[in-house]
């Protein structure tokens, strides 16, 4: 082929009218942008939303309406003060940022000299920057120089000849493109790892590389399909990934808080969603759980363990754990194999070894407490760099002197072996030990619980002769509930006596109310008389000591004014008990619906009400940093503090969500008819848009004065949220308002929670919108309401169902649940 018809086919695209480029001739001035052909990406000049002063050159999503920036050229040197900057291509083929006072404030360096007609600077769809000579030779891109996102097909290097790597730095604030401390990228001491760095400390650290090439799959619940790869260019680590065809837009991004996430577009509802986010759970921040403890994400509630064969060293974890028994020199050899660990830090690369090899390298040396083996073999960077010279090193030994720090158990059989040396006496003695020290330990029990009942009873107003000889601190025996004791929560253990003395011995008069779970007290705790409502969980409540635990470490994480605060708890026998705030308002259905009551709940305090719900689901879902599924959101889990402020309660059945995590489902579905979402009712799956469509319930009910299972809807209606429905579509929605309201509130803002309400019931949960946009609808009068669909997925009656619906909580079987995740 001659070299004629490649010059035809250059001159082409050179003539061809095009504004996803820069040349010689052409700058780009302030006002201008370049797109990218397919129309995919822009760049040009912005300031970001709340700083009047400086201007950046940037990189955005052109068709996406949030304005999202994924490369920023001169994030640490702004143009200041709105002058109209330049973005202009050098005779020696450089970009240039100047001022308007010609100051360059930004420059790429490539080391091209020389100027040749036909080079330009291109944007090309998949949102890299590149300058490419009439050849075709790119001498600069800005994958290269990423700022804190990276894109499909873009390559961060892991490990590199020359040890120069590339870290997104995330941005200092949502709307300061400037450099933070938090950086992401390899981890040049090991060449093996991923981390991301709080300034010079690791904030979060992924398990070392085990050889694998694709090193995660992700698959949404829309289907496309992540793949992070692990690309081998002669013998360089890069990492990247790919998304399957047709995917929406995607992105790796490092926000201000350094949190890593994976983002994908949902056009539906128009946002950015986070599929992927590290430090996710409780304890998956970098070291959380100290030396020798492990963060255990394999339980409902991710927490900090101690290692087999370890204990926690003080009360939390802040130390770490320590050896229940100390190693013997040259002659604890053995090693406990522990499955599906991440890696633990500060290892010792020991470079070709054969797995016998690297067992023997920890074993004779007294100082290693554990090894771990790959062959990254699969992997084939390593190996295929020497292959010229025959013996190429595929192993991957690992080896740790000293404590290991920031481990941690996967969920989902990912993971790898680590084998951790423990003294080869432990077991043989542990019956031993039992045998002499098993007395000794009862009765120093025994002695502490009678101090125990002393104090408690000294505490106490009454004494209860009953209980006076055979109790034993219940919550000491009980393996279960022992784990309690391991998490760091700070929450009192309150006496049961004290408990008995506080409610008058549960007495009748005493009672507030009882559901399914059991019945609630008023109780006066302490000397004080501090108010305080007791939940006694009925034993045939189904709540059992893992629902138990799974409320008391929740809530006890959870702090905010609209979820009901949670002061102590307390087990007894077969007793369980949670000692809440008393809140004298009791809950919002005793006066939504109760007609002499509701006059009380004015449109103020409605509005007040919703909007306090809305706020208290976004930071169970959201702003906690955890994700958390309440799943029985309903009026009468509302409660009322003395200014009317609405509190989330009731966490028996919430579900904790890890960062990479979009849904889950259940076999047994526990919730309540009528507030349940389709997809949650039918199939068991849920979300946090399940719980938005018990939001949109709740709104409805609160705006109509009406429960979602009256009768007085059945003739015409299926439900509330048909009738709904029918008088929304119509332009008649005034009627829904509840009597005793209509005349005195503003009501395009009653018609606005309406059609909220009606956006949040949608049968198909993508178009739910998130609590963080139903926040923001409700707040700000302005934004606009896209239209919702029609609900259509309920159309049987209630009636059937009618008993169960309205008791409080018809809580069931234990719960058996599946997740589908990725890690
Ligand atoms: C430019 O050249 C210098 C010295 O020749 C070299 O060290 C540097 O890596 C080169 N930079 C690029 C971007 O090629
Ligand atoms: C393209 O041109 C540059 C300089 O003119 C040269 O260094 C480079 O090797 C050429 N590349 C190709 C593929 O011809
Ligand atoms: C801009 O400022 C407003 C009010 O201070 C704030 O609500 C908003 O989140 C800010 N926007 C960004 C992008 O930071
Ligand atoms: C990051 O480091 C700074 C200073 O060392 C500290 O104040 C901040 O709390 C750290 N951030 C997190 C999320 O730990
Ligand atoms: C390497 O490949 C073998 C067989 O091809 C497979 O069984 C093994 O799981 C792979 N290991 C890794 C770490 O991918
Ligand atoms: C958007 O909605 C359509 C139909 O309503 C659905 O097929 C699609 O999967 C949704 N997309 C996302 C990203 O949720
Ligand atoms: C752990 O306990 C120590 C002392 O007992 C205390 O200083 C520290 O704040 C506790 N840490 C947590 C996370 O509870
Ligand atoms: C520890 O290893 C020795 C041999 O090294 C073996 O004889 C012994 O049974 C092992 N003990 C345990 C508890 O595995
Ligand atoms: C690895 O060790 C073997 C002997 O165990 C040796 O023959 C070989 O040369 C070593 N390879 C490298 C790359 O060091
Ligand atoms: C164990 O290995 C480390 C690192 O190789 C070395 O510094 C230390 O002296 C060794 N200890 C013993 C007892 O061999
Ligand atoms: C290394 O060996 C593999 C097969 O074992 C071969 O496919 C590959 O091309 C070799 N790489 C180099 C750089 O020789």
């Amino acid at each position: 082929m001659t070299p004629l018809p490649v010059f035809v086919l250059l001159s082409l695209v050179c003539l061809c009218k095009s504004d996803d480029r820069l040349t010689p001739e052409k700058s780009l001035n302030a006002g201008d942008k370049l797109v990218s052909s397919g129309g995919i990406f822009a760049l040009g000049f912005f300031t970001p939303a709340n700083s009047t002063a400086d201007t950046y050159i940037g990189i955005w999503y052109n068709k996406i309406p949030e304005r999202t920036y994924v490369w920023v050229a001169n994030r640490d040197k702004p143009i200041k003060n709105g002058s109209p900057g330049k973005l202009a291509m050098s005779s020696d083929s450089d970009l240039v940022l100047s001022d308007s006072q010609g100051r360059t404030l930004w420059t790429t360096t490539n080391n091209f000299t020389s100027a040749t007609t036909g080079t330009a600077a291109i944007l090309f769809d998949s949102g890299n920057l590149v300058i490419r000579l009439p050849n075709g030779t790119d001498i600069w891109q800005s994958f290269h120089y990423p700022t804190d996102t990276a894109l499909p097909d873009m390559v961060l290097p892991l490990s590199t000849n020359d040890g120069i790597l590339m870290r997104l730095i995330a941005w200092r604030a949502p709307d300061d493109p400037a450099s933070s401390d938090y950086s992401m990228g390899g981890d040049s001491s090991s060449d093996l790892q991923v981390v991301i760095w709080n300034g010079t400390r690791p904030y979060w650290r992924r398990s070392a590389w085990d050889g694998s090439l694709v090193s995660a799959l992700y698959q949404s619940n829309t289907g496309f399909i992540v793949t992070e790869t692990i690309v081998d260019r002669g013998g360089e680590l890069y990492m990247t990934f790919t998304v399957s065809e047709g995917s929406p837009s995607m992105r790796m991004t490092l926000d201000y808080k350094g949190t890593f996430k994976f983002l994908v577009w949902n056009s539906n509802s128009s946002s950015w969603e986070a599929f992927i986010e590290h430090p996710s759970p409780i304890c998956e921040r970098y070291a959380y759980c100290g030396p020798f403890g492990y963060c255990d994400a394999a339980e409902t509630v991710p927490k900090c363990n101690c290692l087999s064969g370890f204990e926690p060293d003080g009360v939390n974890f802040s130390r770490g754990c320590r050896r229940k028994e100390d190693l013997k020199c040259g002659i604890d050899n053995n090693f406990s194999t522990l499955r599906g660990m991440k890696t633990p830090d500060k290892f010792l690369y020991v470079r070709n070894r054969s797995f016998d090899q690297c067992t023997e390298e920890c074993r004779r040396n007294c100082s290693c407490s554990a090894y771990a083996y790959a062959n990254l073999r699969n992997g084939s960077a390593y190996a295929n760099l020497k292959n010229g010279s025959g013996a190429a090193d595929q192993s991957r030994c690992l080896i740790w002197l000293g404590g290991l720090v920031d481990t941690g158990k996967f969920r989902d059989g990912g993971g790898e072996n680590l084998y951790l040396r423990l003294a080869s006496s432990t077991v043989d003695k542990e019956s031993k030990v039992l045998k002499i020290i098993l007395p000794i330990v009862a009765s120093l029990l025994i002695l502490a619980s009678i101090c125990l009942v002393w104090i408690c009873k000294s505490r106490g107003k009454r004494r209860i002769k009953e209980i006076k000889n055979k109790h034993t601190p219940q919550h000491l025996q009980n393996s279960k509930l022992n784990e309690l004791e391991n998490e760091s929560i700070d929450l009192p253990y309150i006496c049961f006596e004290d408990i008995v003395t506080a409610t008058d011995n549960f007495s009748d008069y005493k009672m507030l109310g009882k559901g399914g779970f059991g019945k609630v007290y008023k109780g006066l705790l302490g000397g004080g008389g501090k108010e305080v409502a007791v939940k006694r969980l009925s034993k045939s409540s189904g709540q059992g000591a893992e629902e138990f635990r799974n409320e008391v470490v929740l809530i006890a994480k959870l702090q905010h004014r609209n979820l009901v605060r949670l002061l102590g708890y307390c087990t007894y026998e077969d007793e369980k008990l949670l000692i809440y705030e008393y809140l004298p308002n009791k809950s919002l259905d005793a006066f939504l619906f109760d007609a002499t009551r509701n006059s009380v709940l004015d449109w103020l305090t409605r509005f007040k009400v919703i909007k306090g719900i809305a706020r208290g689901l976004l930071y169970l879902h959201q702003d906690s940093r955890l994700t958390i599924i309440h799943r029985d959101l309903k009026a009468s889990n509302v409660l009322l503090d003395a200014e009317m402020n609405p509190k989330i309660s009731d966490f028996g059945m919430a579900r904790i969500f890890g960062g990479n995590e979009q849904q889950a489902n259940t076999i047994h579905v526990v919730g309540t008819y009528g507030y349940m979402s389709p997809e949650y009712a039918m199939e068991g799956s849920f979300s946090v848009k399940s719980d938005t469509y018990s939001f949109g319930v709740l709104l409805l009910e609160i705006v109509s004065g009406s429960k979602i299972s009256s009768s007085h809807f059945m003739t015409d209606f299926t439900s509330l949220i048909a009738y709904a429905w029918s008088l929304w579509k119509d332009g008649n929605a005034r009627e829904l308002v509840d009597s005793s309201i209509v005349e005195n509130c503003p009501l395009h803002e009653v018609l606005r929670c309406v059609h909220i309400g009606l956006l949040c019931v949608q049968d198909n949960p993508n178009a739910r919108p998130l609590m963080s946009s139903t926040v923001f609808m409700l707040e700000n009068e302005t934004a606009l309401l896209p239209t919702p669909k029609e609900p259509l997925y309920f159309r049987q009656r209630y009636d059937e169902v009618e008993d169960q619906r309205d008791t409080m909580g018809i809580t069931l079987n234990k719960m058996t649940i599946t997740m589908q995740e990725g890690r």
